[in-house]
């Protein structure tokens, strides 16, 4: 009996120190300090400021960086446009009203043969007709305004100012972009025709 109440004491004695070992175990584990915001302001710190407004002034990875460099881009292009409207002073469309020469054009699918001016692109002498012709960028840059000269090369018969669609093979095969091309001559047109 005597050996009995001995082993229950201990028992209760090392359950109750088990109790307490756990519970401040329990108590004195910390997670790791959340430093996400420390590490987040180091990175910030670490980019130049830019004047963009939101949401361009990305301080954070670099993002400012970009709208500068594409703003600069802009003002480049805009240069380059403006050297171009300069030097375009020679182009076919600004042949003075006094010297303008006229040649028959036939507007094949309309079955009309117009004379049409040479300082004005095809497509908008075609509309002043009343055609309804196709087009879309108006500047030589698609094919929508694309039609086909029956009578040979077209540059035999057009000139086209800044047209960058048309491969020298396409224009060999008759093509143009009547959008940039000015008459130089007669010839036979195919409206809406693409190669
Ligand atoms: S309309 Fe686009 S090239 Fe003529």
């Amino acid at each position: 009996m005597a050996v009995n109440t001995t082993a229950l004491g201990l028992a209760v004695v090392l359950s109750g120190a088990i109790a307490v070992f756990h519970y401040v175990r329990g108590t004195e584990w910390e997670s790791a300090p959340d430093i996400s915001e420390e590490v987040l302001e180091r990175r910030a710190a670490s980019v130049p400021e830019t004047d963009f407004p939101e949401p361009y002034n990305r301080s954070i990875g670099g993002g400012g960086a970009a709208p500068a460099a594409a703003v600069g881009g802009e003002a480049a292009e805009e240069g380059e446009l403006e050297g171009e409207t300069t030097q375009g002073g020679s182009g076919p469309g600004d042949i003075p009203e006094d010297e303008v020469e006229y040649f028959e054009v036939e507007f094949a699918k309309q079955g009309e043969t117009v004379e049409l001016p040479n300082n004005q692109p095809i497509l908008d002498s075609g509309e002043d007709e009343g055609f309804d012709l196709p087009y879309a960028c108006r500047q030589g840059q698609c094919v929508s305004c694309a039609g086909h000269i029956t009578d040979g090369p077209s540059e035999d018969f057009v000139e086209h100012d800044n047209q960058e669609m048309l491969s020298g093979d396409e224009i060999d095969e008759g093509y143009t972009l009547t959008c940039v091309a000015y008459p130089r001559d007669d010839f036979t047109l195919e409206t809406g025709e693409a190669p």
